[in-house]
């Protein structure tokens, strides 16, 4: 039996950061921590496993942004322990976990949070359990009033605002849509973590028993409600291709799969507002003439080998060994000096010479120094905000859009610009 949650009901917590002794977790802690002075007043707590962990953390998150953290409350438990999950989502408003693999340790919360009413935001990209989710609790959560947003990170905050974005600069400018949005990564400065490493294991993992996965993973449309999954898009090509719009070579993007899932659920959510037809893709940009070819080129083998030799059990175990281990990451210095720089065609539908192009910017590495700061907005969002929308599984545009995209501008070093 679900639980209708209101608004003014008084919970321990307006937010509970899940996963806090991780690598994500503690740098959306000690960001948290630091916007919490402030927002004011903000009633929040750290949560894991390992109480030893958690507290070495809260210590050094004060270290950090210098001042006394030790008040801050500590709740221990794991994410098999149903008991204590059930208890952990009834006293928060926003559960913002870092807790992944999620397809491994996720779904015991994400039922809890939708029975309980309670507002849930991640890092997830696992599309395969996503689509699980929300086929499971959709009904459930639209009843309780549990708003449950995946992928606040870089995944898929910059492709799922940059849309909305780009679509609320069209309408405003030309009183029109854009008919399709390609999504170009310019710049990206970074490294990968461990519990990153180890959810794409994971896919992989589940992959080899279940031949639906990759299906999933690969279907374009895989997040759009049931019923709707289906539309004019493709499969993301993996060959490297002219791009005569930005007119240089592009080759294919990591995280385009799920970047663009989400996109396109966006779009159903918001009730087609983007259109029925919108087309959208992603992909990086290598440059122009024969070194934009053969960087493309190899780009795109490394990228098609890379998930083949992943895809066979004994080479990804032989590979996995030498990869970072969970806990582990990106060092702080790779961080701040890192950045990503995204650019943007909106088309025009019917007149070329009102396409518009824009561009998004983080100042920090994108999967963690600016993945923390999206998070930690995204939970103080859903716990503070006056967001118009009921239960359900949304998506960080159709939940939070303009809310998100002032708090992203204001606080988080991330711009989005028209710029042509
Ligand atoms: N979308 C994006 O842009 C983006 C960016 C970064 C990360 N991610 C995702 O975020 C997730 C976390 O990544 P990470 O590198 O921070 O991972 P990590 O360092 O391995 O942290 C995982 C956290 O989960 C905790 N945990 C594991 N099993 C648990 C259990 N049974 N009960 C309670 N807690 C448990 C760990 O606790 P212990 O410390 O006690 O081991 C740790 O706090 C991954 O799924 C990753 O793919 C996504």
């Amino acid at each position: 039996m679900s639980v209708r949650i209101r608004e003014s009901e008084q919970r321990d917590f307006e937010v509970v950061v899940w996963g806090a002794s991780g690598f994500t977790g503690k740098l959306t802690a000690a960001r948290l921590a630091r916007r919490s002075r402030e927002v004011g007043g903000l009633r929040w707590a750290l949560g894991g496993r390992n109480a030893a962990k958690l507290e070495s953390v809260r210590k050094e998150i004060g270290e950090e942004i210098g001042f006394d953290t030790s008040s801050i409350p500590i709740l221990v438990g794991d994410s098999a322990d149903d008991r204590f999950i059930a208890e952990l989502s009834r006293r928060t408003h926003v559960v913002c976990t870092t807790v992944g693999p999620y397809a491994k340790y996720g779904s015991a919360l994400v039922a809890a949070c939708v029975a309980n009413g309670t507002h849930y935001c991640d890092l997830a990209g696992e599309a395969h359990w996503m689509q699980r989710m929300i086929d499971r609790y959709q009904d459930e959560a639209g009843s309780s009033g549990a708003r449950i947003v995946f992928s606040c990170g870089f995944d898929c905050i910059p492709s799922d605002l940059g849309a909305l974005f780009m679509q609320r600069e069209m309408a405003k400018r030309h009183d029109q849509r854009c008919s399709a949005i390609q999504f170009r990564v310019a710049r990206f400065s970074g490294g990968a973590s461990g519990g990153t490493i180890a959810s794409m294991l994971n896919l992989m993992e589940e992959a080899e028993s279940d031949s639906q996965i990759m299906h999933t993973t690969n279907d374009p449309y895989a997040l759009n409600p049931r019923g709707e999954r289906n539309g004019p898009d493709g499969w993301q090509p993996l060959a490297p291709t002219y791009d005569c719009d930005f007119g240089q070579w592009i080759a294919p993007f990591l995280m385009a799969g799920i970047d663009s899932q989400v996109v396109r659920r966006s779009n159903a959510l918001l009730n087609y507002g983007y259109g029925s037809g919108f087309r959208y893709n992603e992909a990086v940009l290598m440059g122009s003439g024969p070194l934009g070819f053969a960087k493309a080129a190899a780009t795109s083998a490394v990228t098609a080998g890379l998930i083949a030799a992943m895809s066979v059990g004994p080479i990804r175990r032989r590979i996995s060994g030498r990869l970072p281990s969970p806990g582990e990451g990106p060092s702080k210095q790779k961080r701040d000096t890192g950045c990503f720089d995204i650019r943007l065609r909106g088309e025009h539908p019917t007149d070329p010479a009102k396409t518009l192009w824009g561009r998004i910017t983080g100042d920090r590495d994108p999967g963690y120094g600016s993945t923390s700061k999206m998070l930690a907005e995204s939970a103080l969002c859903l716990a503070r905000d006056p967001l118009t929308v009921g239960g359900g599984f949304w998506t960080p545009a159709a939940a939070m859009g303009e809310p998100l995209l002032a708090r992203l501008l204001e606080h988080a070093g991330v711009t989005f610009e028209i710029t042509g």
